[in-house]
C-alpha cells in the first residue's frame, strides 16, 4: 500500500523550515510541527554518525550598523549570520527512528510531511544513510499496513540531500565540484531504492550552493536534468561559503573555527538566491522543482521567489533569530500581498516574472 505518487511531497503551505537551526533535536522541530504557517518539517543534516561539530563561537549575527545581535533578539530584519557550525547533529539513526518523528509531529494537527537532509562525509557515507532510510521507511509502512491504526505520518515524507556545506574542514563543496557531484548522483541513482523503471521509492530532492557564473549554472543544470528520473526538487541555495565577519571591538575573527571563513546568511543573501531560483528554473527540466531558500523573511521575500519560479520556500536565518512564529507571520504577510494584488492561488503568479 505504498502511495502512487512517490515523488510528490504534500506541504500544507508553501513555506518550512531550511535544514540547519533549530533543526538537530526533536523538541526543536515540534516548534515547527505544531505552527500552522510551517508547511513540513525538515530535519538538519545528519552525519551517519553523531558528531559535535566545529569548536565555539562558530556563529556570529550582526545588525546592519554593524553591531553585535543575539540570536532571539527584538529587532532581526537586518541582521546578517555567519555560522561554521561543522554539521553538529545526532547522527542519522536518531533522525529516522520512530520515536524521533512522534515525538516531533505529536502536536501536528495537519497532515505535514516529515523530511531528513543527509550530508555525509564521503560518497558512501551519503549511499549507506539512504539505504538507511530506505529500510527505515519500508519498516513503517509495514508496520502500518499491519496495524492500520497505527499512525501513517510517522514515516519519512522525502529526503534532502545536501551537497552544499561548506564548513567542513578540508571537504570541498560537492556542488563546486562538477565531476563528484556528477559521481554522488550516479552512485545514488543505481541504489535498488531508485530502480530505473519505476518511480523512487522516495522524494529526493538537492541542496545546492549558491553559483555566480552563468558557465557553472549551465554545468550543474546539465549535470541534475541527467539525473531528473531520480530528483523531485532541487533547493537552493545553502549558505554563501567563506564568508569573513570581524568583530570590531576586539579586533578579531567572529568565528573560531575554519580559520573565521563561514557561511553568509540572512537578507544579504537574498539577491544571490533569488538570482540561482530565477536561472536553475530557466535550466531545469520542468520536472524538477526549485525550492527557494536564502535571505527570506517576510511574505514578500516569498512572494518574490514564487515569482521568480519556486515551488516552495525554506526559511532559515529568519527561523533561527525569530524563532518558529515567523512561519505563521510570514504566511499571513503572503496572504495579504495576495489579497492585495488579487491572486488567489500560488499559480496566479509562479514563474511569472515578467521580462523587459
Ligand atoms: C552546516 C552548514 C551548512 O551550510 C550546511 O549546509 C550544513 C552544515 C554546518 O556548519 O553545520
Amino acid at each position: 500500500t505504498t502511495t502512487t505518487n512517490n515523488n510528490v511531497i504534500h506541504l500544507t503551505s508553501v513555506i518550512y523550515n531550511a535544514s540547519g537551526p533549530r533543526t538537530g533535536t526533536s523538541t526543536a522541530m515540534a516548534k515547527i510541527a505544531v505552527s500552522e504557517g510551517a508547511g513540513g518539517v525538515l530535519a538538519k543534516s545528519a552525519t551517519l554518525v553523531a558528531q559535535k561539530g566545529n569548536d565555539l563561537p562558530r556563529t556570529w549575527h550582526e545588525d546592519s550598523n554593524g553591531a553585535a545581535a543575539a540570536a532571539s533578539s527584538s529587532s532581526t530584519s537586518s541582521t546578517t549570520s555567519l555560522n561554521s557550525e561543522g554539521l553538529p547533529n545526532n547522527g542519522i539513526d536518531y533522525y529516522i527512528n520512530p520515536q524521533t518523528i512522534r515525538e516531533t509531529m505529536a502536536g501536528c494537527t495537519n497532515r505535514k510531511p516529515y523530511m531528513v537532509s543527509i550530508s555525509g562525509k564521503t560518497l558512501n557515507d551519503n549511499l549507506q544513510m539512504l539505504q538507511k532510510i530506505y529500510k527505515a521507511i519500508h519498516e513503517q509502512q509495514q508496520q502500518h499496513d499491519a496495524n492500520p491504526g497505527d499512525d501513517e505520518k510517522i514515516n519519512i515524507a522525502a529526503v534532502e540531500l545536501n551537497l552544499a556545506c561548506p564548513n567542513i574542514i578540508g571537504k570541498p563543496t560537492i556542488g563546486y565540484d562538477f565531476e563528484q557531484m556528477e559521481d554522488v548522483l550516479k552512485r545514488v541513482s543505481s541504489l535498488p531504492c531508485f530502480g530505473t523503471t519505476s518511480p523512487p521509492l522516495f522524494p529526493l530532492g538537492v541542496k545546492l550552493p549558491p553559483y555566480f557564473d552563468r558557465s557553472h549554472f549551465i554545468m550543474a543544470a546539465t549535470i541534475l536534468n541527467k539525473y531528473k528520473h531520480i530528483l523531485t526538487y532541487v533547493a537552493t541555495i545553502n549558505t554563501i561559503g567563506n564568508a569573513l565577519a570581524v568583530d570590531y571591538p576586539a579586533e578579531m575573527k567572529a568565528v573560531r573555527p575554519n580559520g573565521g571563513y563561514a557561511g553568509l546568511s540572512g537578507p544579504a543573501v537574498k539577491y544571490t538566491a533569488l538570482a540561482n531560483v530565477c536561472m536553475m528554473r530557466e535550466l531545469l527540466d520542468e520536472s524538477i522543482d526549485v525550492v527557494g531558500v536564502g535571505g527570506v523573511q517576510t511574505g514578500k521575500d516569498v512572494f518574490e521567489m514564487i515569482l521568480c519560479g519556486a515551488h516552495a520556500v525554506q526559511v532559515g536565518t529568519c527561523h533561527w533569530l525569530e524563532g518558529p512564529g515567523c512561519f505563521d507571520r510570514i504566511c499571513r504577510e503572503l496572504r495579504l500581498i495576495m489579497k492585495e494584488k488579487g491572486y488567489t492561488k500560488i499559480e496566479d503568479f509562479r514563474g511569472k516574472l515578467k521580462e523587459w
